[in-house]
């Protein structure tokens, strides 16, 4: 049983949970002092990790209970989440539609966009992310009850309490004596979900740890705000609401505000930084460790900064698949990819 859930039975009938992520994830050491650890969420599924499937490990639960049939949800054309959201569904035997705005071409757009497609997901180019959000929000099977329409990066209320039960995982880890508390965790910020979770859940664990997120989305669309402390505040607001109303005698300290460094971004989303890429080449040619430009290889930059800085032990939490993409499975139907999505993959 997941360690929030045991923690706090009064929640095991409200967070249905599904059973298909491989948790708890490993901890290891980085070096021989005991200062760096990493968090391998590279590893939440035998076929497929990455931090979407601890978000969905709570999601699914929430379609079976509804008794879903198809899910909508959006992404940049090389979406982990939407990957992530298609293997679910695959596996559940529930339709996959996935709306695609454009983001800098790389071998890892390429190779998610044809794993989508491979899995049975229906993926419709919309162009950019503002056109994208637009046919999400307004799309017209909005209202049908067996319709779940899932945010960009498998953001909603059920990821946050994923990660507030990842930050009890840890802190069982830390009491089994397999790490030391962090002063310190480090995580790459886009929808704001894992910062959330992980913020509220080490203070309800008890922790003294300071969750530092490193943002790698664009703070505002236009005029709206998306990746900013008050957007990831809000979604710990939502969980600290919902988790004071289920826990007996609720919650005694104040929602905390997250901790969101905006110098580790660099051009554009998607769009490298040499700090990312030297970072991403460390953790490969001394850890063997796999990071990528867009998500992992920003908070990795800032990660090695933080070890730099702090005292006491500092955690990086490895968000990004590590499991080799070839075991996929493939889906019976297929749905042939539209023009602009044939030459994306031809760049
Ligand atoms: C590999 C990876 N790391 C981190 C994130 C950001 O997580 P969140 O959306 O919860 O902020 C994403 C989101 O798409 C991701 O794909």
């Amino acid at each position: 049983m997941h360690p929030l859930l045991q923690q706090y039975p009064s929640l095991q009938g409200v967070l249905p949970c599904a059973g298909i992520a491989a948790l708890p994830t490993p901890v290891s050491a980085l070096d021989s002092h005991g200062q760096a650890w990493v968090k391998h969420d590279d590893l939440t599924h035998p076929l497929y990790g990455g931090n979407k499937i601890r978000k969905l490990e709570f999601i699914i639960g929430e379609w079976r209970q509804r008794q879903v049939r198809e899910v909508i949800t959006f992404g940049a054309v090389g979406t982990n989440a939407g990957l992530a959201t298609a293997l679910a569904c695959h596996q559940e035997g529930i339709r996959c539609r996935v709306l695609l705005f454009d983001q800098p071409p790389s071998a890892i757009v390429r190779a998610n966009l044809l794993a989508m497609q491979q899995l049975g997901a229906k993926l419709d180019y919309c162009g950019s992310l503002f056109q994208t959000a637009l046919r999400f929000y307004l799309h017209p099977r909005r209202l049908l009850p067996d319709h779940y329409f899932l945010f960009a990066g498998c953001a909603n209320p059920a990821a946050t309490y994923a990660y507030v039960n990842a930050a009890f995982e840890l802190k069982a880890q830390i009491a089994e004596g397999q790490l030391p508390e962090p002063e310190e965790i480090v995580i790459p910020v886009g929808s704001g979900s894992t910062l959330a979770g992980l913020t509220l859940g080490c203070r309800l664990a008890g922790m003294q740890t300071r969750v530092v997120g490193v943002r790698v989305a664009p703070a505002r669309l236009g005029l709206i705000p998306a990746c900013t402390p008050d957007t990831v505040f809000s979604q710990i607001r939502t969980a600290h609401v919902f988790l004071s109303k289920h826990l007996p005698g609720g919650i005694a300290f104040p929602p905390p505000r997250p901790v969101l460094l905006d110098t580790y971004y660099g051009p554009g989303y998607g769009e490298s930084t040499p700090e990312a890429l030297a970072a991403i080449r460390r953790f490969d040619d001394d850890h063997d460790i796999k990071l990528e430009q867009t998500y992992t290889g920003k908070a990795a930059a800032c990660f090695l900064d933080r070890l730099d800085a702090c005292q006491g032990p500092v955690l990086f939490w490895n968000t990004f698949n590590s499991r080799p993409m070839g075991n996929l499975p493939t889906a019976t139907t297929r749905h042939p990819l539209s023009p602009p999505l044939t030459r994306i993959l031809q760049t």
